[in-house]
């Protein structure tokens, strides 16, 4: 009976191996928000990622973000408030402790993992493209590949954004659509490099 266990437990194992059961993809969100409409870029980005088989997202405030949370990131998001025409300053500070996590862990820095950006703006043409490209400039100093977004006309973006000074002012279903897809193509793209990685 004994040898019976042991024997099912074993095929059990083999069984899971061979289905390649690989531990999942990992994605950190970070964003920074004062008043809540870079945030619901966020969610809509996680939710456009959750929708990738074999990946676990963190959603975090950028204040909020670990060393783990970092050196365990196949792949980082970022989201931005344009401030004073560029990222604003406590993304750029998170930017700085990716920098110093992934040194200190020994790791090659971004080396295999990839990063994207998204934002949103008070106005249109005011920042957006600096802040977007201001950090992915520090990723790419920190070899991560990046990742952009589509567009409705099919067309690449530096990522997801939202000009939220409209009327009605905020974030619309339009903006969550674009982060969904942005989402979902990060995680999308992400899995493909590790399982690449992994061969
Ligand atoms: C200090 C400060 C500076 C800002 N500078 C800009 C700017 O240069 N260009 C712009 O389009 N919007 C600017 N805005 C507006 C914000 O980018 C916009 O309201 C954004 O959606 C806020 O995101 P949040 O709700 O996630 O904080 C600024 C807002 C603040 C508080």
């Amino acid at each position: 009976m004994a040898r019976f266990i042991h024997r099912f437990f074993a095929c059990t194992l083999l069984t899971a191996l061979a289905a390649g059961a690989a531990p999942p993809v990992r994605i950190l969100i970070a964003y920074h928000s004062r008043t809540g409409n870079t945030e619901k870029m966020a969610v809509a980005v996680r939710e456009g990622a959750a929708s990738v088989a074999g990946v676990e997202i963190v959603l975090r405030k950028v204040a909020e973000v670990t060393a783990d949370d970092i050196v365990k990131a196949d792949g980082i998001v970022l989201g931005t408030p344009v401030e004073w025409g560029n990222l604003s300053a406590e993304a750029k500070r998170f930017l700085d402790r990716v920098g110093e996590a992934l040194g200190k862990a020994g790791a090659t820095y971004g080396e295999g993992r990839t990063a994207a950006v998204f934002c949103t703006a008070g106005s249109p043409s005011n920042g957006q493209e600096m802040a977007r490209m201001g950090a992915i400039a520090a990723f790419l100093a920190m070899r991560f590949a990046i990742v952009g977004g589509v567009n409705q006309e099919g067309f690449g973006t530096l990522g997801a954004q939202a000009v939220t000074a409209g009327k009605p002012p905020g974030v619309n279903d339009g903006d969550r659509a674009e982060a969904r897809r942005f989402g979902e193509r990060f995680a999308r793209l992400t899995r493909q490099l590790r399982t690449a990685a992994a061969r």
